[in-house]
């Protein structure tokens, strides 16, 4: 890469500390990065230094713009502690079971898809938000929710959590939408007014303004128990991702990404992750690439437990088949073949057992230089 004689190179290293620095000498990635700066190189525009992180990258294919068609909206929903949230879920999950007439079977994937009751669109709603796939996929930058939907209690109003959805919301990018619930409990159209009044002015303290009072958030009161309102969420979430122009990539050639939403040994199933789809179709037989291990899919199960032939981008699908069990939080990736696969999960263990190696090296050095 720097082009120049070994001998100087090693040299170099000598002075900057690295004493047994000899042709062969490992060094971890971030050691690197320091001795390209300190000659100036620049790698090549749209190279990295391949790491444990990035060596799928390459196996990713360029966008391809002919291939997009609209994909329904990601919601996540946040919320102070007791304000609601699950209840909302459960009230959704219910009709939507109504709807599809899937009624008595148990849905069990993080993740389920509604049909609105007017426009029949559907929405993937993420059952459990802050576990711990989210916080990985945060902290990697990865948003893959559209939309939040800020549960705030019209008993209570903005609680501590409440402000750190907000924070998240305005960190992320999502769209916001608000959702006051436990109306029911309010018993005069006259209180329901000064409650909701008043839960709209503190939202504005934290700079979330109501369309009602000129902003652009939707306030909408609801009652998850009796179901006010519930239709009208639906169709709000609807007509803000609509403004979003949701889209994703399903062309005939076009290769699965996605994520592992969780991921379990199941007993009659083996290992079984549930994967949200990012682009692509997943059909049966495909080859999947997720962290240290890959899978050809044998089973798809939809989020009613019963088999499905493929599913289709911001859909949640339990996959069966890997070979060990995939990560929460992990990206997954579609390669062309078992061969493929096999290659690339052999290159990102050699490059996790060089770092590990590199780093051993670079602590003895240290060790030593102490010492001396
Ligand atoms: P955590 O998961 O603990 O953060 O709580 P949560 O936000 O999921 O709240 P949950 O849905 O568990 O609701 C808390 C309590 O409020 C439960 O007793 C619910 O029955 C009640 N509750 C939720 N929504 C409504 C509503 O719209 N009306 C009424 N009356 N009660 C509600
Ligand atoms: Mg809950």
């Amino acid at each position: 890469l720097l082009k120049m004689n070994i001998n100087t190179l090693i040299g170099d290293l000598k002075k900057l500390g690295f004493e047994k620095a000899k042709a062969d000498y490992i060094i971890s990635r971030d050691y690197i990065e320091l001795i390209l700066e300190e000659y100036s190189y620049q790698l090549p525009s749209g190279r990295e230094i391949v790491t444990p992180e990035n060596v799928y990258d390459e196996l990713k294919q360029p966008a391809d713009p002919k291939a997009l068609k609209d994909r329904p909206p990601v919601v996540t929903i946040m919320g102070h502690v007791d304000h609601g949230k699950t209840t909302i879920l459960d009230y959704l999950r219910k009709s939507s079971i109504v709807s599809q007439e899937f009624g008595g079977i148990t849905q069990h994937i993080g993740a389920f898809q509604v049909v609105t009751p007017v426009s029949k669109r559907k929405i993937t709603f993420l059952d459990t938000p802050g576990h711990e796939a989210f916080l990985k996929m945060r902290e990697r930058g990865a948003n893959i929710t559209d939309i939040v939907v800020l549960v705030v209690s019209a008993e209570d109003s903005i609680k501590p959590q409440t402000i750190e959805a907000i924070k998240h919301v305005k960190k992320s990018g999502n769209e916001l939408i608000v959702a006051i619930t436990k109306v029911d409990k309010l018993r005069s159209a006259k209180e329901k007014e000064t409650v909701i009044n008043k839960i709209m002015n503190d939202l504005l303290q934290h700079e979330i303004h109501a369309e009602d009072l000129g902003g652009n958030v939707p306030v909408i009161p609801i009652s998850a128990k009796s179901g006010e309102n519930m239709d009208l969420l639906e169709e709000n979430i609807i007509l803000v991702s609509d403004g979003m122009e949701l889209q994703a990539e399903v062309g005939k050639n076009t290769l699965v990404e996605g994520w592992i939403l969780e991921s379990e040994v199941q007993k009659t199933l083996g290992n079984v992750s549930t994967v949200l789809i990012k682009k692509g179709i997943i059909r049966k037989g495909a080859v999947l690439l997720s962290g240290n291990t890959y899978c050809k899919v044998r089973n798809l199960i939809g989020e009613n437990g019963a088999s499905v032939a493929m599913a289709t981008p911001a859909q949640a699908v339990e996959v069966t088949g890997w070979k060990q069990l995939p990560m929460a939080g992990d990206q997954v990736i579609q390669v062309d073949s078992e061969a493929i696969a096999k290659k690339y999960v052999g290159k990102r263990l050699h490059l996790i057992e060089l770092e590990k190696e590199a780093s051993t090296v670079d602590k003895m050095n240290e060790a030593r230089a102490l010492v001396h």
